[in-house]
């Protein structure tokens, strides 16, 4: 997919759709936070959130105290929605309007979150892309969790094709220099009912 055709995409789903409207949807992302807290993140931790979209993630991050929080997402619709529902709170995190695959890093982060957004990537170079981005932006030390539907989910999303991953393939995916610390499943619940099998895997980078 064009990074154009991309970003018009899912512009469209978050003009287009309200927080219940999407499959994706979680009052609570208790999963990312238990992997969070499996890797021993603290206050002082630097996360950014890569396709955030409108998650609530922000706002628990935000809660337990974290001061150094980042939201990338390409539509700045989502980001507008995850601002109005933190309120004067949405200033306590950055907000970053970028596609992955095309963004520069100005900093690296402790941690690099994302639940269901490498999974829209089928093209091998976009891939690659997303990978430079996260070698550049996770310290030495630093972790990634990587949320994708897992072997057994659904094969599209949002009407968009999707790679399944194994924590082992996702590992395999990401090269050398990571190792797998920490991974679970996940069954998703959608606003209406319908269930999407999920792989929350943990990666330390570097030493
Ligand atoms: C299925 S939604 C998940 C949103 C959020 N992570 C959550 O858990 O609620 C996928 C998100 O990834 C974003 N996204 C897709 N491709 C992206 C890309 N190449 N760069 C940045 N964001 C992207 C979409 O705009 C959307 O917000």
């Amino acid at each position: 997919m064009q990074n154009e055709q991309r970003q018009l995409h899912w512009q469209h789903v978050y003009q287009s759709k309200g927080e219940h409207d999407v499959s994706w949807f979680q009052d609570t992302p208790a999963p990312s936070l238990d992997m969070m807290a499996a890797i021993g993140v603290t206050p002082a931790a630097s996360v950014i959130d890569i396709g955030g979209g409108a998650s609530r993630l922000v706002d628990h991050l935000i809660e337990r105290g974290l001061r150094n929080v980042t939201v990338l997402d390409l539509s700045d619709a989502a980001l507008a929605a995850a601002k109005a529902r933190l309120g004067e709170r949405a200033s306590r995190a950055e907000w970053i309007v970028a596609d992955v695959t095309q963004w520069e890093p100005m900093m690296a982060y402790d941690v690099w979150h994302d639940r269901a957004a490498l999974h829209f990537l089928t093209d091998e170079a976009d891939r690659a892309a997303y990978l430079a981005r996260l070698r550049r932006a996770l310290k030495a030390g630093g972790h990634a969790i990587i949320a994708t539907f897992a072997l057994d989910g659904p094969a599209r999303c949002s009407g968009l094709p999707v790679v399944r991953y194994s924590p082992d393939s996702l590992l395999r995916t990401l090269g050398s220099g990571f190792t797998l610390v920490a991974s679970r499943t996940h069954v998703h619940a959608t606003p209406w009912g319908s269930t999407q099998s999920f792989q929350f895997s943990a990666f330390r980078f570097g030493n």
